[in-house]
């Protein structure tokens, strides 16, 4: 079943089986992100992390703890990654390794990888990616983008239970016998060693193992990410069009979002915990604004299997919320 994993999961972006090989972990998403900084972040070099969100700054956080070097290169959670400063950092030298949340859940911006990609190349730094709410759902290019590696998890656009969560990193790397893991229950290089033989050093989450399989061949047959993406699009829109009635507005421009997540600025007159606690007892779940953005903002994803009936619901419910 580990085999049958993986090879699932390395076929979510087919360009990525040729050099590429999937680790499978008993962990949530925040586990799959600190074995991929543990084991790949040297200690003979340095990671700079670029941070506009709280999961960038959680990646500054697991190096520090780790003891590893670490830079954070930070920007306001409300703009963009600026590649220029990305560019200045580079060129300085000194940087090895650089760290990136694909899709920032703090905000819904999906960060230009593309960019982010091309510059670390063209400065031969090595780029590891937290895809851990975009994976399955937005296009990561392994071919161009050359990561070292993808951190994600089972539970979030792959639609199974949380308790799985993977790393999909380069071939060359996980068969080195040189390793800078800080703990050897994190250590992504011996877990591939059991695991491309079905084996595993430890005990894993067999019952998630099976729910992922499932779901992975479920979102297979629906027709992978690109299908996937197309469906959470029209959720979002479908919110963003009807929010738009009420002068509720995206914090980010349509072009920055990502399909899964979006964050409004909170109406005038109405607080988070009303809005939540309304349309949480219709049996619906919104997300606060985290960290500074918390009370001025809310947050709605809509990963999983939702039908156009409880979509509508959810509308007619913010319309009730709207008319109190
Ligand atoms: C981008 C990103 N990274 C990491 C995490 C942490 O995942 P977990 O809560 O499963 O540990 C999340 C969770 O939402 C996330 O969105």
């Amino acid at each position: 079943m580990t085999k049958r994993i993986c090879q699932k999961l390395e076929a979510v972006y087919p360009v990525c089986q040729a050099q590429y090989q999937a680790v499978l972990l008993t962990a949530s998403g925040s586990g799959a992100v600190e074995a991929m900084l543990s084991t790949f972040s040297p200690f003979d070099g340095k990671t700079l992390v670029l941070c506009n969100g709280v999961y960038g700054e959680r990646m500054v956080a697991m190096l520090q703890r780790q003891n590893k070097p670490v830079e954070a290169l930070m920007n306001d959670w409300r703009s963009p990654l600026c590649l220029l400063q990305l560019e200045t950092r580079l060129a300085h030298g000194g940087i090895t390794h650089v760290a990136v949340v694909h899709h920032e859940t703090t905000t819904g911006r999906l960060n230009d990888l593309s960019a982010i990609a091309a510059m670390c190349l063209r400065f031969g730094t090595k780029l590891m990616i937290d895809a851990v709410s975009s994976f399955g759902a937005e296009w990561i290019d392994f071919a161009n983008w050359q990561p070292l590696a993808v951190a994600a998890t089972a539970n979030k656009c792959l639609h199974s239970i949380p308790g799985v969560a993977f790393v999909i990193a380069h071939e060359q790397v996980l068969q080195q016998q040189k390793t800078a893991a800080t703990t050897l229950y994190l250590d992504l290089q011996m877990y591939y060693r059991e695991q491309r033989h079905g084996w595993s050093p430890f005990t894993q989450a067999v019952q998630g193992f099976m729910a992922l399989e499932a779901a992975l061949d479920e979102f297979h047959q629906l027709g992978g990410w690109q299908a996937r993406r197309q469906t959470y699009q029209h959720r979002s829109e479908m919110i963003s069009a009807h929010l738009a009635t009420y002068d509720i507005q995206p914090l980010l421009m349509p072009t920055d979002s990502s399909c899964i997540l979006k964050t409004y600025t909170l109406p005038d007159g109405i607080g988070y915990d009303f809005l939540h606690d309304e349309l949480k007892r219709a049996g619906f779940t919104i997300y606060a604004g985290q960290g500074q953005l918390g009370g001025k903002v809310f947050r709605i994803a809509v990963m999983g299997t939702i039908s156009d009936f409880e979509m509508q619901q959810l509308l007619v419910q913010f319309d009730k919320v709207m008319e109190c």
